[in-house]
C-alpha cells in the first residue's frame, strides 16, 4: 500500500517527527511503500495563499491524492493540532481524504490533551471523507526520548500501543485492498494489491 508519512510539527528538532519515522520505518518492513511529505517544508506564502498554481503545493497534494493511507503526526499546540496542519488541510479538495485508511498519532507536553486527536482532529478527518480513521495514538514528549537532541526511545507502555496501532493499519490494509476488490478499483493505484505481496 502506497502510505503517506504527514509531518505537521514547525520545530526542527521534532518529537513527532521521529515518532513519524519510527512509524514509518515498520512500516516499510511490513511491505508498504512510504513517502514523506512535512508541511513546515512547503513555501509558507503559498501555502498561506492557497496558490494552487505554486509546484511544491501542487506535488503536495498529488502525494496526498496518490497515497491509500496517510499516517498524520501532529505536535498537540492549544489543545489542539497545529496551525500548519490547519492551514495544509485546508487547501486539500472536500473529499481529499477520499478511499483513504487514515491513522493520526499526536504529541503533546502532558497527557491533560489526549482528547486532542478525537475531539479536533478525527472530526476534520472525517469531513475529508476519509474511509477509516484508526484509533489515535497519543503521546507525550517524555515518553520519547527523541527531543532535545537526546536519542530517540519508545517507553514501554507507548510501544504496545504503536504495535498495536502499526498492526491494525497493516491488517487494514489488507482487508481494503487485497480482500475487498470493489473498494481496491477505487483506489489511487490499482496495484496496491501486488506490493502487499
Ligand atoms: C505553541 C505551543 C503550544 C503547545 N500547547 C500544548 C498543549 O496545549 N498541550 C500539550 O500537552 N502540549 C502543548 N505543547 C507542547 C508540545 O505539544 C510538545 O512539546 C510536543 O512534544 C512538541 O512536538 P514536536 O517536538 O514534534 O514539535 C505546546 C507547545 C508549543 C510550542
Amino acid at each position: 500500500m502506497n502510505i503517506l508519512l504527514l509531518g505537521a510539527s514547525p520545530s526542527r528538532t521534532s518529537s513527532s517527527r521521529a515518532l513519524l519515522a519510527d512509524v514509518g520505518e515498520r512500516l516499510a518492513g511490513l511491505g508498504h511503500h512510504l513517502s514523506w511529505l512535512e508541511v513546515c517544508d512547503l513555501p509558507s506564502q503559498a501555502l498561506l495563499h492557497a496558490d494552487f498554481h505554486n509546484a511544491d503545493i501542487l506535488a503536495a497534494l498529488a502525494q496526498v491524492e496518490e497515497a491509500e493511507a496517510v499516517v498524520i503526526a501532529t505536535p498537540v499546540y492549544q489543545a489542539s493540532y497545529t496551525g500548519i496542519l490547519k492551514v495544509f488541510l485546508d487547501i486539500l479538495p472536500q473529499d481529499g481524504l477520499k478511499n483513504k485508511l487514515v491513522l493520526p498519532l499526536a504529541v503533546g507536553g502532558s497527557q491533560s490533551h489526549m482528547l486532542a486527536i478525537d475531539y479536533a482532529l478525527r472530526p476534520v478527518l472525517q469531513a475529508l471523507s476519509a474511509e477509516l480513521v484508526l484509533p489515535g495514538i497519543y503521546a507525550t514528549s517524555a515518553q520519547l526520548k527523541g527531543a532535545g537532541g537526546q536519542a530517540y526511545a519508545v517507553e514501554a507502555a507507548l510501544a504496545t500501543r504503536l504495535e498495536r496501532g502499526i498492526a491494525r493499519l497493516h491488517s487494514e490494509s489488507r482487508r481494503y485492498y487485497v480482500d475487498n476488490k470493489e473498494f481496491l478499483h477505487r483506489t489511487p493505484s490499482a496495484t496496491a494489491e501486488l506490493a502487499l505481496r
